[in-house]
């Protein structure tokens, strides 16, 4: 009996050492120490045995079952340890690897991204870029600009209101930053203004909220041909390195003079001609097509910003708004400056 215990221990032993699962480790737990194995039978047994036999069968059997117990254990520690190695390493996931299946890159809208072409050419000729309040106040969308009171462009049909404070809107353009701009630097200053800007109108070249870029330039000795040579620079990097601009008198009440500007069409070269002789339908045979509002800065305005240092006697400069779908519609031809904002991913993956 004594051997036989000794047996199963060491065999039962060995065995629990070279397992090499836990599910493996668990089937001999069974075989050698469950209800039915035989060193169970054995222990089981014992009250049965010669008195003089049951001390040392006793003592042989459960010495051997209390070491199959610990040697369970300790293999039961190994087998999860390494377990958990070998899972940890099969799940691992490589974050850098792309998506299954790979997501496609997004990209700027068309609007963004004619905003930052105008930017970096702006940028290229020294000027720097602000952004400013959408919502905006009286004095900095109108009085500071030289609207008198009363005119026109005050009208109620001409922007939006806040109903419960009368003296703020939504701004009607990007000129406000203009009067901020300088009240937060002396001059010389150079600045361009990308943003939002709001008016009641809608139709195929309006909507309620559209884009402007604001140009400004204030300095000593600048003159309305800086103000050609600049908007001619930036024409021809947006519209191609032949383009010519033209000035027109018009008017702006915080300009004088005020110009609207025009760049010749690149469609048909400014003949208004196209190859096959008929007219061109971008400039209407015209040879020029209207691109944005300038002038030189009316020194009414500078004298809202004179304690900043802007002295209507010593400086003088220009400025300029552009209509950002304006430029992005001509360039693309797209026929109605709303569909920038319908959000149809089929219009909007045409310009990627
Ligand atoms: N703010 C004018 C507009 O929205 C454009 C403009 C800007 C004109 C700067 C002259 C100078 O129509």
């Amino acid at each position: 009996m004594l051997e036989r215990i000794e047996e199963i221990r060491a065999e039962a032993g060995a065995a629990i050492e070279a397992a090499t699962s836990s599910a493996e480790l668990e089937e001999l737990r069974v075989r050698h120490l469950g209800r039915k194995a035989e060193l169970t039978t054995i222990l089981r047994g014992i009250a049965e045995l010669p008195a003089e036999e049951r001390g040392k069968v006793g003592g042989a059997a459960n010495g051997a079952r209390k070491e199959l117990e610990a040697l369970l254990e300790a293999s039961a520690a190994r087998l999860d340890a390494s377990e958990l190695d070998a899972k940890l390493l099969a799940d691992r996931v490589d974050v850098t690897l792309p998506g299954a299946p790979p997501r496609p890159v997004g990209h700027a809208h068309l609007i963004a991204r004619t905003t930052r072409q105008i930017e970096d050419v702006m940028i290229g000729l020294g000027y720097t870029v602000a952004e400013g309040p959408e919502i905006e106040h009286d004095y900095y969308n109108f009085t500071a600009l030289n609207h008198p009171e009363g005119h026109p462009a005050r009208m109620l049909q001409d922007t939006f209101y806040v109903q419960s404070q009368p003296e703020v809107l939504l701004r009607t353009h990007t000129s406000p930053m203009q009067i901020r701009a300088m009240e937060t630097q002396p001059p010389p200053i150079f600045v361009i203004v990308p943003g939002k800007v709001y008016r009641r109108d809608s139709d195929a070249t309006h909507s309620p909220m559209f884009h402007q870029i604001e140009g400004l330039a204030i300095a000593e000795g600048i003159t309305l041909a800086d103000l050609q040579g600049t908007l001619l620079a930036l024409c021809r990097a947006i519209f191609g390195d032949e383009r010519e601009v033209r000035l027109r008198p018009h008017f702006f009440p915080f300009t004088e003079p005020s110009v609207e500007v025009d760049v010749s069409c690149f469609q048909c070269g400014g003949s208004g001609e196209l190859a096959g002789g008929e007219r061109c339908n971008l400039c209407k045979g015209q040879g020029w097509i209207e691109i944005l509002g300038a002038g030189m800065v009316d020194p009414n305005v500078l004298g809202f910003v004179a304690e900043h240092g802007y002295d209507a006697e010593r400086v003088q400069g220009f400025a300029f708004g552009l209509g950002v779908e304006r430029v992005a519609m001509l360039r693309h031809g797209v026929p109605d400056l709303r569909r920038f904002f319908d959000n149809d991913v089929r219009m909007l993956e045409q310009f990627s």
